[in-house]
């Protein structure tokens, strides 16, 4: 498979040629089992090696210990933003400590709210959502049932370099944008939450790594489908799986380990991606105007104004011709924002690259 266009939407997400041509292979018949991988029965013996395996990947490139579960849900990380304080907030006198970078962490607390006291420990938008705040910034509540942030602002473009230090306190994440992009340490989280449409398969299913000790409080009043418990005794067959999107989970994890060789690997071709690219907005700052304050830059979101709305527009159509789709900023930012998920090749960057140097000297 060749590419002659590359897709920087912030999701759906661009896949390696070798994962599309896997699963073009296996809808025709999975591994002599005369059956299309989408006939395939979530209770049969050959799902759960599927889904064992997706599981096995992940707790490999991620070095996740036995305390950690590892699940597969649905209702994307929208559903997160509720289960989380459903299960951890709720009937508690204690509040949760949420961090506000962006769009996305701003969001997640709308349905917080619903389910008891929200501290919001650090906002930034006053500054325009353009960096994410140093330690030093940060003053927990000694009691607060947990700390909430999220790693990678994907609409703003602004990133997290480190994990916030919140001591004895349930540390918890959506880290859905750089989700499987760079090693990170797992025993930080009590919980960690990343839809799959992204770095790590199709849209359908939603990873969720916690920790065993975390399920401990939860209480009893939750609807079955809401509450974890459920699905870790069930291994994340409590009813019917999105079988073909925890497929395509294995696959892109395989990929990451077989083809990239991991996380390491995985994080130089993100921080080498993204280099190329600040590097030129940095020269051309006059035209170029990167959102994100440097020591807050995405290596993921790369988000960009242009001098006028008409240049953004110009800009967005004359990249598409050229193959580059998916360049326009999110509705609620505009702008321009180019997404190196995963399998971004090197060829891509250079394509937007020398089209953004074009652009440049045809209209400056
Ligand atoms: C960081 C982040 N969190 C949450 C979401 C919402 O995810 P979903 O559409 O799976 O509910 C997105 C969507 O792109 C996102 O980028």
């Amino acid at each position: 498979m060749k590419r002659g266009v590359y897709n920087f939407f912030g999701g759906m997400a661009i896949y390696p040629p070798r994962v599309i041509e896997e699963v073009r292979r296996d809808l025709l018949e999975y591994e002599n089992t005369g059956l299309s991988i989408f006939e395939m029965s979530h209770r049969s013996q050959t799902f759960r090696n599927i889904i064992d395996k997706a599981e096995e990947n992940l707790r490999q490139l991620m070095n996740i210990s036995d305390n950690y579960h590892v699940l597969f849900l649905q209702g994307g990380e929208n559903l997160q933003f509720s289960m989380i304080p459903i299960n951890f907030l709720r009937d508690k006198n204690r509040p949760a400590n949420y961090i506000v970078t962006g769009y996305w962490s701003e969001k997640a607390i709308k349905d917080a709210r619903r389910e008891g006291q929200v501290n919001i420990i650090w906002d930034g938008r006053d500054e325009g959502f353009t960096r994410v705040p140093k330690q030093n910034e940060l003053q927990f509540d000694s009691d607060a049932a947990y700390v909430y942030y999220t790693t990678n602002e994907t609409v703003e473009g602004i990133q997290f370099p480190m994990i916030p230090d919140v001591g004895d306190i349930p540390l918890v994440c959506d880290m859905c944008s750089d989700f499987i992009s760079k090693p990170i340490d797992v025993t930080k989280y009590a919980l960690i939450s990343a839809h799959a449409q992204k770095n790590a398969g199709i849209a359908g299913v939603t990873i969720v790594i916690i920790r065993d000790d975390f399920l401990q409080d939860i209480p009893d009043n939750i609807h079955t489908m809401l509450d974890y418990r459920p699905h870790v005794e069930k291994s994340s067959i409590y009813n019917t799986s999105p079988t073909f999107a925890i497929y395509t989970v294995m696959l892109m994890t395989r990929w990451l380990i077989e083809d990239i060789g991991g996380l390491e690997n995985m994080n130089k071709l993100a921080q080498q991606r993204s280099d190329i690219i600040y590097e030129l907005l940095d020269k051309n700052a006059g035209f170029y105007k990167p959102h994100a304050k440097p020591d807050s830059r995405s290596l993921i979101n790369i988000v960009f104004n242009l001098p006028t709305a008409e240049l953004t527009q110009k800009f967005i159509a004359e990249g598409a011709e050229e193959g580059l789709v998916g360049l326009q900023g999110h509705r609620s930012l505009g702008g321009i924002r180019a997404s190196f998920f995963n399998p971004m090749p090197m060829e891509g960057v250079h394509a937007l690259r020398d089209f953004m140097l074009r652009f440049h000297e045809k209209y400056r």
